[in-house]
């Protein structure tokens, strides 16, 4: 299989380092706090606040947490393995499309793109008590825990084993129109914290497994595929385009050499050729030597790029009028991806050389976030995976209204 940069993705480079944690997405994020938590924004043992009764019973979809040897911990049987990011900021970005009908979300349709755990989707259902939500994922056992997990929900979900770029068809399939059919969409992207927990799943460099990485065990391509068949120079151009992984060449080469008498099978082989392929200074600097390598083949073996591409601007045409979109974003090339698609989406239509907008050419969305909304320093140290994360938001406008300003926070 041939592989070929597009000139966008020759030109989406991470602006940010990548720290360690965030590409391996910390499996299992656990909460420590010092003293100093305690009295400066984490929420204090004991001390969750007050919540109507089904968001009492889903405990821990707020942060909220229990006791084990007098420190807290993440409780994973509350969050399910994964612990939602910027949560409540999505929520107020959100909120305001999904009452306009009804101040209890009845008549409004959210589509979570990435339902993943179902944390954020919980908290949007407990909230809302007349909400919609249709829920895709790729990863059918993703879907396993989520219906398990909003089954008190089910009357109002739906959910769909489907790429987000199939979420058109999946709201046809749904009994909805793929145009202004829908009130919000979340874009949570990424592996989830379950994924990268199962060892098998091969997306972990710090664990032995097969060499899979597909977040759909029944996709046809797995890393150990593109690792034993593509050739030397597809190889260097996705750890390069996807890993910014500057010995890509020299990685590339020691692949073909290695596989040409022993194919690779498991996480662990790989890792070992790449403390053979990358020189001694270099690995030890810039965080573990495999990094690079297993996002670029996390990314190829899920087309992950391309899917995002495609998503996006089906969420945007999904969208009804003032309806909203929020996407969570780890990795510079997705965040790249999003912030093309979002200033274009936010752009007038009217040719630059008239001085007058033209009816019916005015931009057909605003932001409401100016540039990329980052999580604070508290919810970084209860959950080291929201470090990377890149929030961004959109509100669907009229047809063609006059240009309006980013609006920012206060106004979501
Ligand atoms: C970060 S997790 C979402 C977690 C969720 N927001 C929560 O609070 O539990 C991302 C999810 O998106 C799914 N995913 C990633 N790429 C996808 C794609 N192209 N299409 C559909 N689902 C995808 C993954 O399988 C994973 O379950």
């Amino acid at each position: 299989m041939k592989h070929s940069a597009t000139s966008f993705e020759a030109h989406a480079r991470a602006s940010w380092p990548l720290p360690e944690q965030t590409l391996t997405y910390f499996p299992n994020a656990r909460f420590v706090p010092s003293d100093r938590d305690l009295g400066a924004g984490a929420t204090p043992l004991g001390a969750c606040p007050a919540r109507r009764g089904a968001e009492a019973a889903a405990l821990g979809a707020d942060g909220c947490r229990q006791t084990r040897g007098g420190v807290a911990v993440a409780d994973n049987s509350n969050d399910f393995g994964h612990v939602p990011v910027l949560l409540q900021r999505c929520v107020e970005l959100l909120t305001p499309a999904l009452t306009r009908y009804h101040p209890d979300g009845s008549e409004a349709v959210l589509v979570d793109a990435t339902i993943g755990a179902g944390g954020h989707a919980e908290r949007f259902l407990t909230e809302l008590l007349g909400l919609r939500l249709i829920g895709l994922d790729r990863d059918p056992s993703a879907l396993d825990i989520a219906r398990a997990r909003l089954a008190r929900f089910a009357d109002r979900v739906t959910l769909v084993h489907t790429r987000y770029d199939g979420l058109a068809a999946a709201l046809v399939e749904s009994g909805y129109a793929a145009v202004e059919s829908v009130d919000a969409v979340l874009f949570d992207l990424g592996v989830s914290s379950m994924q990268l927990d199962r060892a098998e799943r091969g997306f972990a460099y710090a664990r032995d497994a097969p060499l899979d990485m597909r977040m759909d065990p029944a996709s046809p391509l797995s890393a150990a595929d593109i690792v034993n068949t593509y050739d030397e120079a597809a190889l260097a151009d996705i750890l390069r385009r996807y890993g910014e992984e500057r010995f890509a060449r020299r990685i590339a080469a020691h692949i073909v050499r290695q596989r040409a008498h022993t194919p690779f099978t498991s996480t662990a082989e790989l890792v070992a050729l790449l403390y053979q392929a990358i020189p001694a200074p270099a690995r030890r600097t810039g965080g573990h030597p495999a990094k690079r390598t297993f996002q670029a083949l996390r990314i190829a073996v899920n087309d992950e790029l391309n899917s995002l591409r495609s998503a996006i601007p089906a969420a945007l045409d999904a969208l009804t009028i003032a309806g909203r979109i929020v996407v969570l974003a780890y990795q510079s090339l997705e965040d790249r991806i999003v912030k093309r698609l979002f200033t274009d989406a936010v752009a007038s239509r009217t040719p630059v050389d008239l001085p007058v907008e033209l009816p019916g050419h005015g931009p057909r969305f605003r932001s409401l976030t100016h540039g990329a909304e980052r999580a604070d320093a508290a919810e970084i140290e209860r959950n080291p995976r929201s470090a990377a994360v890149r929030l961004r938001a959109l509100q669907r406008l009229e047809h063609g209204v006059q240009s309006q300003q980013a609006t920012g926070k206060g106004d979501s």
